[in-house]
């Protein structure tokens, strides 16, 4: 038997993910794309209402310019980590770029966001080596509903469980709470949220959170620190794409950012103030050991900064606002349930049924557009969604097509 044994097991893992019916590895093969959103599964066109490309940046002119420009100037692939054969100047332009746009003293970038949490996290909860003047005294605590790249980071720190919290979803009087039981027994604390919670599309009070913070920051020797991973909300929340911290007021000591949703390129990264960063680049085991995104993605993610930030960035903004709200005035009219009233591009349908969600996915699909079933256990039993997240490139037709569709097959589903 030997191997056999576990494969075994493996298998039989596999066939108990099909039962409950939250199985991923059939990924729907894109031959393509078109305009409008769309893209070509089996010569057939779809419009997405499931992408990240929130300003349809990914096919932006210019910014597949800036890929190839910095692809012939400095190959396809880094060649090393950074810090051992050094770091291509675009890599450089950018971090300045992201620390200029998030107006943060510096920036980093990684391989992806989920990257970037692991590595930010584990380096200023635990530090990396041994002799880390970092290890010990940290209370962490974490939002109940965090992305799992969080929640691996916490795990990958190892602390034991009497220096890990979770504060109820949202709730930041729970936080209050748990600050005040535990002051005086540690040293500091890490508060880590994302900013915009990517299953409904809410986002975290961060200037709320801020006061929290700052109200029981002398309670604790070395005070407490936030990182906020705003994934969802760099590029396309707020009216200039600052994300979570425009449309809040509030501030992260260590923002985490991807430029591969609404800056339509690939990566993570950090900005934050000097000393964080420069510890960073010592500690962060994903940064240091890890090669970054390649030279193309990093002249990418270079212009799509500057797109963001130029009339034409400004229109689409405006745009993906618009959509938005004609998205939610339409749906709504129709009869049919937003599960939260998200003001950013991710809008989820409450549907309240596993069974009638993934029929409702399934028909969608035959008339031609792409969205996202979402049930327990990503959401509570009931609380079965589908979540739809609009784009700048979405039309108004496009828009009513969707929501026409969706009356048809959501009443024969007796959804609505
Ligand atoms: C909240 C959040 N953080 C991090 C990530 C990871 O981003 P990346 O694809 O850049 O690793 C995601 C992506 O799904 C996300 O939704």
């Amino acid at each position: 038997m030997g191997k056999e044994a576990f494969k075994k097991i493996l298998t039989e893992e596999v066939a108990r993910i099909d039962t409950v019916h939250t199985s991923k590895r059939s990924e729907r093969v894109m031959e393509g794309f078109t305009k409008e959103h769309c893209a070509i599964i089996g010569g057939k066109e779809y419009t997405l209402f499931n992408s990240n490309d929130y300003l349809g940046l990914r096919f932006h002119e210019l910014v597949w310019k800036g890929e190839h420009e910095a692809s012939e100037h400095y190959g396809a692939g880094p060649g090393a980590v950074r810090f051992i054969s050094g770091t291509a100047r675009v890599y450089k332009d950018l971090e300045r770029a992201l620390a200029r746009f998030h107006q943060r003293d510096d920036a980093m970038v990684f391989s992806s966001a989920f990257a970037t949490n692991v590595g930010v996290i584990h380096a200023l909860l635990k530090g990396q080596s041994k002799d880390s003047l970092v290890s010990g005294e940290t209370l962490v605590v974490s939002d109940a509903l965090n992305h799992r790249s969080i929640i691996d980071g916490i795990r990958v720190a190892g602390l034991d469980k009497t220096h890990r919290a979770i504060f109820e979803h949202l709730n930041l009087e729970d936080l209050t709470h748990v600050l005040k039981e535990n002051a005086g027994k540690f040293a500091r604390v890490v508060v880590v949220t994302d900013g915009i919670f990517s299953m409904l599309g809410e986002y975290q009070d961060l200037q709320k959170l801020q006061e929290v913070c700052g109200a029981h920051d002398e309670m604790y020797a070395e005070g407490i620190h936030t990182i906020v991973d705003d994934a969802h909300g760099v590029g396309c929340f707020g009216k200039t794409g600052r994300g979570t911290e425009e449309v809040t007021g509030g501030t992260a000591d260590a923002l985490v950012g991807t430029l591969g949703k609404a800056f339509g390129a690939d990566g993570g990264y950090v900005v934050a103030d000097q000393t964080y960063i420069d510890y960073l680049r010592e500690s962060a085991a994903t940064y240091i050991y890890s090669n970054p995104f390649s030279p193309g993605t990093a002249g990418a993610g270079l212009v799509a900064l500057g797109v963001v930030d130029s009339s034409e960035g400004k229109k689409l903004l405006e745009q993906l606002h618009t959509n938005i709200a004609y998205f939610k005035e339409k749906i709504q009219a129709a009869g049919f349930t937003l599960a939260v009233d998200s003001v950013h591009a991710i809008q989820p349908v409450l549907i309240g049924d596993a069974g009638k969600t993934r029929k409702l996915v399934a028909a969608l699909f035959e008339e031609g557009f792409l969205v996202t079933g979402i049930s327990y256990p990503v959401v509570p039993q009931g609380s079965d969604e589908i979540r739809v997240q609009l784009s700048a490139e979405h039309t108004r037709e496009g828009i009513e097509r969707f929501v026409e569709v969706s009356v048809l097959h959501g009443q024969k589903l007796g959804i609505i």
